[in-house]
């Protein structure tokens, strides 16, 4: 295997150019599951730009555990930073423990149990706007009810509404756009290409409609139970209090963090139950037990065991975050090469999951791996990464998930329409896109 000078293993197959830029637009997946063959440590070109993968867990741990040392940083980053602002996920160590303590109160078991209210009232809509036996569009539906579901966590006030919808509406672009711009090389991703003006305006459009909410709240003055009044009643270490700038990369960034990755997970999750109608099947008989046919609360969540199993494998064989990248700050040793400093490190997710050495029969869809007897390899399931820059929103979107999925299934059937894979669109989750499903009822129709 090709090595450079540094002793890291080199992917094969890098063009001219665009080096492994077409893998890597075209079925991403299978490129990074081929990597670990290569080594522990494998580089990647992206253009003129190059990036090393690190391939096994605890190597990612190590990357994860020192963030001083492998600071956010890379392409990807720096366009999540220019769409977002300097909000939590994207911006430096230097300023990241301040960020952190300013946003994790709103984020307490007391504020989870809050907005599990606004779940629960969600899901319902959700649970009674399909027909019987009528096709699903999976991946619209669960991407429309987690932004309305977590646009609502973050500003309720009812004069929010038109931001809520001009801020779902422009997301998608926004999603793409960002990751079409870190993997093209900086030329084209700064030309006025079609592509470029959509991201572009979409991007302007949320920001606008982000900005008026903050004044409107600022001006109205009374607190909601959402993560805006939160934020605006926050006081940093020096009691100050939070300006608007960084309250809007803030909701921005929980936006853009939260919302793609927790209709993905859903999405994903009613599919596998389609391909896996036993699941299916043992899923509602959990549910029949514990809810009968209402919808899912807070308090339920304890007993809603195989919910949280289907969820948990539904991430492990999809995790939404599936590419991630660090930047060495300093010189460091990792895997006994020494890294020099600026080095683009890329961990993924996805590429851990699936290897048979750290995830045994990687590719089945297997809940009960979850069940509390079986052992896992350290750092093999990293759905939410780790370390200090672990997701903020894991245990919401555990909760949103599970009491979403246990609701459904407790008053639908689903099965598949479609016998095709669902097409993966690269963006920066891993979202399936045409997935549909045929919806059942089984409550008794009214008289
Ligand atoms: C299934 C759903 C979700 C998945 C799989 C997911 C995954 C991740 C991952 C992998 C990271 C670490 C990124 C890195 O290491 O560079 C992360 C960070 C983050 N996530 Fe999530 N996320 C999910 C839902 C959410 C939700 C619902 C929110 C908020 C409403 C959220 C907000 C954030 C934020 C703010 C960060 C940055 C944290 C920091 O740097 O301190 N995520 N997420």
């Amino acid at each position: 295997m090709a090595t450079d000078h540094e002793g890291i293993a080199q992917a094969p197959g890098a063009l001219p150019i665009v080096g492994h830029l077409l893998p890597l637009l075209r079925d991403p997946l299978r490129f990074l599951k081929t990597l670990p063959s290569y080594g522990d440590l494998v580089r990647i070109r992206l253009g003129p730009q190059t990036a090393v993968v690190v391939c096994r867990p605890e190597l990612v741990q190590q990357v994860l555990l020192h963030d001083r040392i492998y600071d956010k940083g890379g392409p990807l980053i720096e366009r999540v930073g220019n769409a977002l602002g300097n909000g939590l996920a994207s911006c430096p160590h230097s300023a990241h423990r301040r960020q952190r303590r300013t946003l994790q109160p709103a984020f307490s078991r007391t504020c989870m149990r809050e907005y599990a209210a606004i779940m629960t009232q969600q899901i319902d809509n959700l649970a009674t706007s399909w027909s019987d036996g009528r096709t699903v569009d999976v991946a619209a539906q669960m991407y429309d009810f987690a932004s309305s579901t977590i646009a609502r966590t973050l500003f309720r006030a009812e004069f929010a509404g038109p931001a809520i919808d001009t801020v779902t509406e422009c997301l998608p672009d926004i999603f793409r756009g960002i990751y079409q711009q870190a993997v093209l090389p900086p030329l084209l991703s700064r030309l006025p290409l079609p592509p470029n003006r959509r991201y572009e305006r979409a991007r302007n459009r949320a920001w606008a409609a982000v900005s008026k909410t903050i004044s409107l709240y600022r001006q109205d003055d009374e607190p909601h139970g959402d993560v805006l009044s939160r934020l605006l009643e926050t006081h940093d270490d020096e009691g100050g209090v939070l300006d608007d700038a960084e309250i809007h990369a803030q909701i921005m960034t929980l936006l853009v963090a939260g919302i793609e990755s927790t209709a993905g997970a859903l999405t994903w999750a009613v599919h596998l139950l389609c391909q896996y109608p036993d699941v299916q099947e043992r899923l509602r008989t959990e549910t029949a037990e514990v809810l009968g046919t209402r919808t899912a609360t807070w308090d339920d969540l304890p007993r809603l065991d195989l919910a949280r199993r289907v969820i948990t494998e539904t991430l492990r064989l999809y995790p939404p975050g599936w590419i991630l990248t660090r930047t060495t700050t300093t010189e460091a040793r990792l895997a006994d090469v020494v890294i020099p400093p600026e080095t683009t490190l890329v961990y993924s997710p996805y590429l851990i999951h699936h290897d048979a050495r750290f995830n045994p029969r990687p590719g089945s869809f297997d809940p009960d791996r979850w069940l509390p007897e079986r052992q896992h390899v350290r750092g093999a399931f990293i759905p939410f990464g780790g370390g200090a820059r672990k997701c903020i929103g894991d245990n919401y979107a555990m909760t949103l998930a599970t009491l979403a999925l246990s609701t459904i299934v407790a008053q639908w059937r689903f099965s598949r329409v479609d016998h095709q894979p669902p097409h993966i669109e690269p963006r920066m989750t891993l979202t399936p896109q045409g997935v549909r499903a045929r919806a059942d009822c089984l409550q008794a129709a009214p008289d």
